[in-house]
């Protein structure tokens, strides 16, 4: 086990629906940690970046429209396992698809408007960082809370 980073996007329909603050507070009530955090509005070029594996699919243009829509908030968390963990918070892509008690399957009903994104992997993590944040906006901080949210043997 070790400790993570995950790069996540509360894309524009969470900042649209106001739902910003519900999907935080359930990011921090899994015990993950808040490093980096900036609102921001994205760019085509940003855009093209964030999803270089997606820019030539046949659904790249609507993509394009959603997520430069509005504006978005750009985070860092971090824990043990944090990529998988996150990913496993999100649920499926598709909001109907998705379980209850997931983020996409309690708040959305779309494959495309589906509220977050998050890295798919440790490397994803690293590249998407460097889109979003300098090195300096990552933080590195104790909370007292730390060791009760997980054991030493697990970080
Ligand atoms: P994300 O990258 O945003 O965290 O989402 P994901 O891993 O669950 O899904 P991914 O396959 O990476 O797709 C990226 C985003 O593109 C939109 N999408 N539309 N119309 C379609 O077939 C389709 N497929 C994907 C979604 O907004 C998805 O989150
Ligand atoms: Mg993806």
């Amino acid at each position: 086990m070790a400790l993570e980073k995950s790069l996540i996007l509360l894309k524009p329909d969470a900042v649209q629906r106001r739902l910003c603050g519900q999907l935080i507070t359930r990011l921090e009530d899994k015990g993950l940690k808040l490093v980096a955090m900036k609102m921001l509005q994205v760019t085509k070029e940003l855009a093209a970046q964030h999803y270089e594996e997606h820019v030539e699919k046949p659904f790249y243009p609507l993509l394009e429209e959603f997520i430069t829509s509005g504006p978005v908030i750009a985070i860092v968390v971090e824990g043990p396992e944090a990529v998988s963990v996150v990913r496993g918070m999100m649920g499926q892509t598709n909001g109907r698809e998705s379980a209850p008690g997931t983020i996409r399957g309690d708040f959305g009903l779309s494959r495309q408007v589906n509220l977050m994104h998050g890295s798919d992997s440790l490397e994803a993590a690293e590249r998407e960082m460097g889109i979003y944040f300098k090195p300096e906006d990552i933080l590195s901080y104790k909370s007292s809370l730390d060791e009760w949210v997980c054991a030493s043997d697990e970080l």
